[in-house]
């Protein structure tokens, strides 16, 4: 369905389901979804915002207990300040200075960050007292982190290297398909 491209024969729901368990098919299927949904479509909360569908599906549908998966933006006015973007969830904070938590980490360093226990991570922002572990993803343009991806669980050790590869090639896939 999802990995032809757009299809207009289909209702855009659809791209929610999943048709596997297996957590690398979930997310190349998320990854196939996401490529198919933004065909001539650019606009970055437009598509930021089905990502957050796409990924709230996704490990809901592999049984993982994730309770927040969204994005947070580079101000425009403020190369240093991330604001909240399109999510799935609960409330969360509005801004985050660069450096500041988990987000604001690895937006300043431009790594991925895996984090088995929210609790052990120095200056961890917790938005939702029963988050346990986290991953963030930073998705950079031209040598600046321009957004990120950041998803909570809660359960500790959530996330490994699979979930980063996925989450990584989802990263490039915004660069290429969203005008910031
Ligand atoms: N916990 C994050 C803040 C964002 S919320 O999880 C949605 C952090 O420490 O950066």
């Amino acid at each position: 369905m999802a990995d032809s491209g757009h299809n207009d024969n289909i209702y855009h729901a659809e791209y929610s389901n999943y048709s596997t368990s297996n957590k690398e098919e979930t997310l190349e299927q998320l990854n196939d979804s996401y490529r198919g949904l933004v065909a001539g479509q650019d606009n970055l909360v437009c598509n930021l915002a089905n990502a957050s569908s796409l990924l709230w599906y996704a490990y809901k549908n592999l049984g993982i207990n994730v309770n927040w998966a969204g994005f947070y933006i580079t101000k425009k006015d403020n190369d240093q300040k991330l604001i909240l973007g399109p999510f799935q969830g609960k409330v969360a904070c509005q801004e985050i200075q660069f450096g500041s938590g988990v987000c604001g980490t690895a937006a300043l360093n431009q790594q991925t960050e895996v984090v088995s226990d929210v609790s052990k991570f120095p200056g961890h922002i917790p938005c939702d007292g029963e988050t346990k572990s986290e991953i963030v993803v930073p998705i950079i343009l031209n040598n600046k982190t321009v957004a990120l991806i950041d998803i909570d669980c809660l359960d500790y050790d959530a996330f490994g290297d699979v979930d980063r590869r996925y989450l990584e090639e989802l990263a490039s896939l915004i660069v290429e398909t969203c005008k910031f």
